[in-house]
């Protein structure tokens, strides 16, 4: 089969989406496949029989091959962690330009570790602290941080949020891409998202468990001195003015919409 064939038939089974997906499967662009009338090796055909099932039955392209891009890295991910979002890089660009040298900085809520892989990744002098409550999380934030040599600059411990934080490690700033979607917005889930753990997405009946739960213990373990810089969806800004009594400051995504929740000083 050659590759122009090739493009033909994920076309006629996936529709729009074949083109995301040849990037995945081939990483070419449309244009020059369409043009191609060379022979598609036997091992990238068994690849796509294997994966083009799983994309029709609604499954994430990132779960299917295994990984996305993010920041200025490839972060592994599957089943059972949430994928890296294009959004959380205006959380990893604000810790980057502002983090003090040297820093410890914990990402709490690790996920699949793409927050730390990225900011230790781009500040050679800082050290992290990943935590989370899910094995598979842990899991891959082990792999990406061995991926990128990042593995000596990193403890990585299972952590409960809501538990006690009495052995949780001395930080000078927290990252944290929290749940943070409410009961109603999950009821109304696309169906791909509905794919992805349902602990990583829910944050409360107002999606504001996790900034409340984090602020309080903040404020109890590290007395009162936060620098924490959190993830907020884009109709959350108001609340977190809120929660903190007007001490935070609030940056835009790339798509302006308000993304960021940069809390200095004293709560
Ligand atoms: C929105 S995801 C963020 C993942 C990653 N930081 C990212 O930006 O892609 C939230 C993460 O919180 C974790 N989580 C949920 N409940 C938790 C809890 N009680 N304590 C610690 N982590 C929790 C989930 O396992 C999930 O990995």
């Amino acid at each position: 089969m050659t590759y122009r064939q090739l493009y033909g038939q994920i076309k006629s089974r996936l529709g729009e989406d074949a083109g995301a997906y040849c990037r995945y499967l081939l990483d070419r662009s449309l244009p020059e496949l369409l043009i191609d009338d060379n022979k598609v090796p036997e091992d990238v055909l068994e690849e796509h029989n294997k994966a083009i099932g799983r994309v029709e039955a609604g499954e994430p392209l990132q779960y299917v091959f295994g990984h996305a891009p993010f920041y200025d890295l490839e972060i592994d991910c599957g089943p059972g962690v949430l994928i890296p979002r294009f959004d959380t890089e205006a959380l990893v660009e604000e810790a980057i330009k502002t983090l003090p040298q040297d820093a410890v900085f914990a990402d709490i809520c690790c996920g699949s570790g793409c927050i730390a892989a990225a900011v230790l990744n781009g500040r050679k002098d800082t050290r992290a602290v990943c935590a989370d409550i899910s094995d598979t999380a842990l899991y891959y934030t082990g792999k990406n941080l061995e991926k990128y040599g990042l593995t000596d600059r990193a403890k990585i411990m299972k952590f409960d949020v809501f538990g006690s934080w009495a052995d949780f490690p001395k930080v000078d700033c927290i990252l944290c891409n929290p749940p943070y979607i409410t009961a109603s917005e999950m009821k109304e889930l696309p169906e791909n998202v509905k794919k992805e753990p349902y602990e990583a997405l829910y944050g409360g009946e107002d999606g504001l468990d996790f900034y409340r739960r984090i602020m309080q213990a903040s404020k109890d373990h590290f007395k009162g001195a936060s620098h924490i810089i959190f993830e907020i969806g884009y109709r959350q800004a108001d609340a977190l003015r809120q929660l903190t009594g007007g001490k935070c400051e609030i940056k835009k995504d790339l798509s302006d919409n308000d993304r960021v929740c940069i809390i200095r000083g004293f709560l």
